[in-house]
């Protein structure tokens, strides 16, 4: 089980963080909250919180696993044994665990529908209603089912290869391809949409719209979207090359991250502001039931640009997924002990429940609430994205802020500067945590107590 723990090249951590990172949260998540929030003020303050906040924590996860070497809870555990700290400060590790379990319960959810789509804007929308489609594709619990489970067996296939033949070998062949897509994408954008009205739409500054719930949403976007909080950074931190630097790795992550947002802003609001009766504000549904209308409009050309713009969603959506559920199993994995593909086996069935909960929030639960959460499927994305993973990562900040500190020799590490570093840890003791906590606290009073206090 000790054989190819590592990858032997820097570029592997930079494609495998980067699949990581970019995926359904930049192209499906990012675009539609900026349209929630009303666009500029909601990107401006996305791209500030990344800097400020994501990358140091960012830093401070591939750090925790590049010292603490192993699975998660044991990374939380050696390291927490080095710094003579409690053994407690495991509990980081598991909820990493958990937050793999139920983020990976609606994500394989969406990218099923994305998978779907793609077949869907393939057959062409001649004769058809893009909205009706909608509604009769989520009604359906088999159907969906049906999907996502597809698309875990794909990840599964994967996850059961290893880390150099499965997530190395799978990074290699999808991190291309999905820069070409975004930059084709992108490209159609400009000369069939309105680019103009989308880069005003993204990029102007409307400063009525400053909001504590902005502010909230714009943070944990960014968090969701550099994949921190969940032990997914330790593990791929483990399997980082001793001499490659922490810093610039995960800046250059962080940057190809926060441009592939962008551009997926960039290929999606110019068709959206190309036909005036839709509306760049529809949620979660932007990129099913807005985007499909557009390419019904399109007409024949659509049969073709709908199909590719779905097999993007898809590419992004299998490379996080991947690296989704990889803590999971490799804690499996080392705890059982067992074999990597009876590990992924155990970790693919329980995500596989956990999805069909979320399925029924689609269908057949779909009246189910508790508190202002809708249904299931929004109960499964509240639990990870909103409640576990803000708690990860402010666990992560204030550990390597005031214990993992004292022993991490900077240089090897990779920082040249002592200010810088004296700088990232300011950041992680007292700017992160602070930020992370009031966000925690003020949005589960409004989203399970509807306790509102901006
Ligand atoms: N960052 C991924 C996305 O944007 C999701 C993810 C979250 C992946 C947490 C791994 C860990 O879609």
């Amino acid at each position: 089980m000790q054989s190819n723990t590592r990858w032997n090249n820097n570029l592997a951590f930079l494609l495998a963080a980067t699949g990581s990172a970019v995926g359904l949260g930049n192209i499906w998540g990012f675009p539609y909250k900026a349209g929630e929030n009303g666009g500029g003020l909601f990107v401006l303050l996305y791209i500030f919180f990344v800097i400020l906040l994501g990358l140091p924590v960012f830093m401070a996860e591939v750090a925790i696993g590049k010292i603490g070497k192993k699975d998660p809870v044991s990374a939380m555990i050696n390291t927490a044994d080095k710094t003579n700290s409690t053994k407690n400060w495991r509990v980081v590790g598991y909820l990493g665990i958990l937050s793999n379990l139920f983020i990976g319960g609606y994500y394989a959810v969406i990218a099923g529908l994305v998978i779907n789509y793609g077949f869907i804007s393939a057959s062409g929308f001649i004769g058809k209603d893009p909205t009706v489609i909608y509604d009769t594709e989520i009604s359906s619990f088999v159907e969906m089912t049906f999907w996502f489970l597809l698309f875990l067996a794909l990840t599964g296939f994967v996850l059961a290869r290893g880390i150099e033949k499965g997530i190395e070998s799978s990074m290699r062949i999808l991190m291309p391809t999905l820069f070409f897509l975004i930059i084709l994408m992108v490209g159609y954008g400009a000369y069939r949409g309105d680019m103009s009205a989308a880069l005003s739409y993204l990029f102007s500054w409307k400063a009525e719209q400053f909001s504590a719930a902005t502010m909230q949403a714009a943070i944990g976007q960014a968090f969701f979207s550099l994949s921190i909080g969940m032990g997914t950074l330790m593990a791929f931190g483990y399997y980082m090359p001793k001499e490659q630097k922490v810093p610039g790795a995960s800046s250059i992550v962080v940057t190809a991250d926060t441009s592939v947002a962008l551009l997926a802003g960039l290929a999606i609001f110019p068709l959206v502001f190309a036909f005036p009766f839709l509306d760049p504000n529809a949620g979660t549904e932007l990129v099913f039931k807005t985007m499909s209308t557009a390419f019904a409009e399109l007409g024949a050309i659509g049969q073709f640009v709908g199909p590719l713009f779905y097999l993007l969603l898809a590419v992004a959506a299998l490379s996080s997924m991947i690296s989704i559920l990889e803590p999971s199993v490799l804690w499996v994995q080392e705890r059982m002990p067992t074999t990597r593909t009876r590990a992924t086996f155990i970790v693919i069935a329980i995500c596989i429940i956990l999805c069909l909960i979320s399925v029924s929030g689609f269908n057949v639960l779909k009246d189910f609430k508790v508190g202002s959460l809708e249904n299931p499927f929004e109960m499964m994305k509240y639990i990870a994205d909103d409640f576990l993973l803000l708690l990860g990562g402010t666990g992560i900040s204030a550990f390597v802020g005031w214990r993992l500190s004292k022993i991490i020799d900077m240089e090897k590490l990779g920082f040249k500067s002592k200010l810088l570093f004296s700088a990232w840890i300011f950041i992680l003791r007292w700017v992160s945590p602070l930020f992370l906590m009031v966000i925690w606290v003020l949005g589960n009073l409004e989203r399970i107590f509807f306790i509102k206090f901006f």
